[in-house]
């Protein structure tokens, strides 16, 4: 390097430090008096959807990122669910599909504001509202309150996420501008401010005191009463079809200046099993957003694209009614990630106010109907206990619920036997609705009921004193929204038969995705026992099948859906991937989301399923479809469908 090189380097490195200094640094705030917020010194307003990478494999995010931004959304909005994150206790996963730095990277890569909301608890219809099932080791916890049990994991938790965050931040030159503290706290029984105060010094000293952090809670005063708090901007929720001005009236009640903002405006709506499909239209959704719009306010449109709740990660509803495996939402994007009418009518509405960026919208992804896959049986789940039960039973006089069993998610199986001859039939009963949340029944191997929470507390049983019972009770979900979160799963209180407590349980927590992973269920035929009659009820059961990727067509594997015509109630894995739980007999969704991402064209593809009611391959063979049109509206044999959560005009008196 020549001496006259080596002189002018200082010049550059000056040149480089000076010319940064000019730029003022990114800057994220809220204006009081202008009513709204300022990127950079600018007056700005977002239009925002929500996405939940939760929902959506890793593959996929782009796509999806992508035709979000190509709608005309100028920001995204997340959740953070922490059951994903922290499995057990001090054990972390933030990998693969659980990558949410990734997913705000590739946001910030195609142009894309990020609204952040990482809880602690974020309803979400997500398993126990994102809060981790081993909160419940400590049975009275009370959780989203001051409770120190409950403030220590969260501490903790905290503790390891938002240092990650922090460069995210929009001001360290990330694209997150807002951060959401707890989530719909006013809706919550607790009503703890210092809870909520603890929660604000917590995010203050971990994302500086430039973050912006707010709070959102359903659009009455009723609401915001515990869930406003000083210190923390308070945003509104409400859908569409309402009156908009007096909704945001109630925003303006605890917020006088500032922004307007809606940071959940329901675009189409959940469902549950047994419920009717929900749909909002687009001409109701494109109305109510012109409106917000004009008003200057800033919107999230939840969802914005819904996915799907894979494995075991659906929430619930109280009165107990799980949702189903599909989060589809009825939103603007499918839960395959398909345009639909109702995203060019947002498109439409967003283009009278920003301009919507130019160039082609990533096309819906094609899918593919592999047809029919013939499946065999194997094992029924009580004859494959050595291979789902590596720990082991554990025996004791009262049953224990999943937690005191170390079992978060899934199935496990209640042994005892008759301790009386049952020759008439004998109610087998929950007298204090302790089944959560369906136990599927059975005397000497010999399916005989199926007790379900709140809907079928008694069933009758026959059988001689020393007959084997089996009961498989499958944990369907925790209710995510409400005071009834602390939802423990397994038998959860006794079972009575006839005037006698049963007791001497033998109990075995199932790691049924692990034997399904490693095929350990492979092989194993059904028992000789089985009949050739089909039967009203089968005993929980394995079936496996396998197919193969056509060759010769190009741009396979493609997206596709699977569906059980003749099978009822169950599990269904592909490769290993647990793709979700099927119940076509309740509705209203019959197909499963299968991505590509989880198929081989290299070696055949592996479906497993456990069904829980019926023996399908009985009488003649039994298969399951894989088709390219999603099913999700068949019509249920219902009930009203719950009151929507928000909105309610007489909140806002
Ligand atoms: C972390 O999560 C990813 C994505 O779900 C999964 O593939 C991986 O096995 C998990 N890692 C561990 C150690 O459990
Ligand atoms: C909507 O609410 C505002 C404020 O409460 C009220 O002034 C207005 O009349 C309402 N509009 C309609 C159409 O009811
Ligand atoms: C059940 O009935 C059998 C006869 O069928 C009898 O031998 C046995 O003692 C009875 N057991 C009980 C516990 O009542
Ligand atoms: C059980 O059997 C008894 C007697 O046969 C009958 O009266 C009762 O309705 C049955 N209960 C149930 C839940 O099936
Ligand atoms: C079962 O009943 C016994 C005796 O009344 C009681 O001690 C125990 O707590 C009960 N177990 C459950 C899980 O409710
Ligand atoms: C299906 O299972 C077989 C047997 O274990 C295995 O060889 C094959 O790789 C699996 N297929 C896929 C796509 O994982
Ligand atoms: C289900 O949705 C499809 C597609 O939108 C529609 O054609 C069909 O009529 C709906 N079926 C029911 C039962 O609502």
């Amino acid at each position: 390097m020549s001496p006259l090189n080596s002189g002018s380097m200082p010049v550059l490195v000056l040149l480089l430090l000076f010319g940064h200094s000019l730029a003022a640094p990114p800057s994220f705030t809220v204006d009081y008096e202008k009513d709204c917020f300022r990127k950079d010194g600018e007056e700005f307003r977002y239009i925002s959807g929500s996405i939940h990478y939760s929902r959506i494999p890793r593959v996929y995010w782009k796509d999806r990122l992508l035709k979000m931004y190509m709608a005309g959304l100028n920001a995204i909005q997340t959740y953070i669910p922490w059951n994903f994150h922290e499995p057990s206790p001090g054990q972390y996963n933030f990998s693969g599909d659980r990558d949410v730095e990734h997913f705000l990277q590739l946001a910030q890569d195609i142009g894309l504001l990020v609204i952040l909301r990482p809880g602690p608890y974020i309803c979400a219809e997500w398993d126990m509202g994102g809060l981790p099932a081993w909160l419940l080791n400590k049975k009275h916890i009370v959780l989203r309150s001051s409770d120190p049990d409950y403030i220590a994991a969260v501490d903790k938790w905290m503790g390891k996420l938002l240092p990650m965050i922090k460069p995210h931040l929009y001001q360290n030159g990330g694209p997150v501008i807002t951060v959401q503290v707890e989530n719909e706290y006013g809706s919550y029984f607790a009503c703890d401010f210092n809870y909520m105060r603890h929660l604000m010094k917590l995010f203050r000293s971990y994302l500086g005191e430039k973050a912006v952090l707010f709070t959102t809670d359903g659009a009455g005063l009723s609401y915001l009463k515990c869930g406003a708090i000083q210190g923390l901007y308070s945003t509104v929720d409400f859908g569409p079809g309402g009156n908009v001005t007096a909704a945001f009236d109630a925003q303006r009640h605890v917020e006088p200046h500032g922004p307007l903002v809606n940071s959940e405006f329901y675009a189409g709506w959940l469902d549950n099993w047994g419920h009717h499909h929900s749909v909002v239209s687009s001409a109701i959704v494109a109305k109510s957003l012109n409106e917000m719009l004009f008003l200057g306010a800033n919107v999230n449109l939840y969802m914005f694209i819904g996915g799907t709740n894979f494995g075991y990660w659906n929430g619930a509803n109280a009165p107990y009614s799980p949702q189903p495996t599909s989060y589809d939402y009825d939103a603007p994007l499918t839960e395959a990630g398909d345009l639909t009418e109702k995203y060019f009518a947002i498109r439409e509405v967003i283009k009278m106010y920003r301009k919507v960026p130019e160039g082609p919208i990533p096309p819906t992804t094609p899918k593919y109907a592999y047809g029919e896959v013939k499946l065999t049986k194997l094992q029924t789940v009580s004859d494959a206990l050595e291979v789902l039960s590596l720990s082991g039973p554990i025996t004791s006089l009262y049953p224990q619920s999943f937690i005191e069993l170390n079992q978060d998610f899934g199935f496990v199986l209640y042994r005892t036997k008759l301790p009386v001859n049952c020759s008439k039939p004998t109610p087998l009963s929950s007298p204090l609705n302790g089944v959560h949340d369906r136990a599927y029944v059975s005397v000497d191997k010999v399916a005989v009921g199926i007790l379900e929470r709140n809907k079928v507390i008694t069933i009758n049983v026959t059988g001689k004193a020393g007959s084997q019972v089996d009961i498989l009770v499958e944990n369907m979900g925790r209710i995510n929204y409400g005071r009834d979160i602390n939802d423990f799963k397994g038998l959860v209180s006794n079972l009575t038969l006839g005037a006698n407590l049963l007791t001497d349980w033998t109990m075995y927590s199932l790691s049924i995705d692990k034997a399904v992973d490693q095929g350990l269920l492979r092989g194993t035929g059904p028992t000789a026992a089985d009949g050739t009659q089909p039967a009203s009820l089968s005993p929980p059961a394995f079936y496996e099948g396998t197919f193969i990727i056509p060759d010769g067509i190009p741009q396979l594997p493609q997206d596709t859906y699977i569906k059980l015509p003749n099978w009822r109630k169950g599990q269904i894995w592909i490769n290993g991937f647990n793709i979700g739980r099927y119940w076509p007999s309740r509705g209203p969704q019959v197909t499963l989301f299968v991505p590509a991402s989880i198929l081989s064209t290299a070696a055949p593809n592996n479906v497993t399923v456990l069904e829980l009611e019926v023996d399908p391959c009985i009488p003649g063979p039994c298969t399951v479809e894989f088709t390219d049109t999603p099913i999700l509206n068949a019509t249920v044999k219902s009930q009203h469908k719950q009151l929507r959560k928000h909105f309610n005009r007489d909140d806002l008196l």
